[in-house]
């Protein structure tokens, strides 16, 4: 089982988050004023509609991006306080990231966008890097199309060459912007289902931001956002909704509001 104790140290912390964009000469907010402590093991949905704040969220978390006030936390590391370099290496260390837009390197074939990670790392030969990139291609149902590039793929199929290359260096933290969008149900499903293992047998830490109810439905806690606040956040376990209330102090488990959404 996942550690989910409220005495572990938390994975990720955020206190007072805010952030906006500038455009042009107004600042647009797209985070303002998030509390949010998620413990190692966590299975956590990011839901809300679009422009909520979902993608702001995981980019400050997966540290591609930068908050303009507030306390970011990772891996018991204020990241205000790191370096370029040594965000790069919490990224290298700690985090995989499935972006929205997939980010696939257009040049590199599947194979080589999956060992992508593995070769910035530097630490595994060249047969632990095909041993492990050809066990996950095969996960992910891509065995066949190692060696075709991103244009050569679907849009479901890039999403897997992405999904593959997040995991590869098995971080301690995944993070998933809408990681079954462009799948179909089946797909989606056995997409889920790999994670929920790494989850319970490896205790990864998932922070998923999704629109789909069934990745809500295998939520631990599902934090809704509405006009970059938290709204709610619902403690789930499987598919049945728990009242946080019933269960005692529901910051035990990180949370900030109680309220059902
Ligand atoms: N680079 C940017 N420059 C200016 N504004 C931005 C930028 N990125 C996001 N925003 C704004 O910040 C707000 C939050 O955007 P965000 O992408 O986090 O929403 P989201 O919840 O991920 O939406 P979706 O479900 O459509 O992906 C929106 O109002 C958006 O227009
Ligand atoms: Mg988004």
């Amino acid at each position: 089982m996942p550690n989910t104790s409220a005495t572990a140290a938390p994975i990720v912390r955020l206190q007072q988050v805010t952030k906006s964009y500038r455009l042009g000469t107004v600042d647009v907010p797209a985070l303002r004023g998030i509390d949010l402590t998620i413990q190692p093991g966590e299975f956590t949905v990011i839901a809300g509609p679009s422009g909520s704040g979902k993608t702001t969220l995981l980019n400050l978390v997966g540290c591609v991006d930068i908050a303009s006030a507030g306390v970011v936390e990772i891996a018991g590391e204020d990241t205000a306080k790191l370096s370029e370099r040594e965000l790069t290496q919490l990224r290298l260390r700690a985090l995989g990231f499935i972006f929205q837009s997939f980010n696939l390197v257009s040049v590199l074939d599947a194979f080589q966008n999956i060992e992508f990670p593995l070769l910035l790392q530097g630490k595994s030969t060249r047969a632990e890097r095909a041993q492990r990139v050809n066990a996950l291609l095969e996960r992910v149902g891509l065995a066949r199309f190692a060696h075709h590039r991103p244009n050569e793929l679907s849009g479901g199929q890039r999403q897997r060459v992405a999904i593959a290359r997040a995991l590869v260096t098995q971080p301690r933290i995944v993070l998933a912007d809408e990681p079954t969008a462009n799948l179909d149900s089946a797909t989606g499903g056995a997409i889920i289902d790999l994670m929920k293992e790494l989850n319970t047998q490896q205790g990864t830490t998932f922070i998923f931001s999704t629109h789909d109810p069934k990745v809500m439905s295998h939520a631990g806690r599902l934090v809704e956002l509405v006009d970059g606040k938290i709204a709610g956040i619902r403690v789930l376990h499987g598919d049945l909704p728990i009242d946080p209330g019933a269960h005692g102090d529901p910051s035990a488990h990180g949370a900030v509001a109680a309220q059902a959404v």
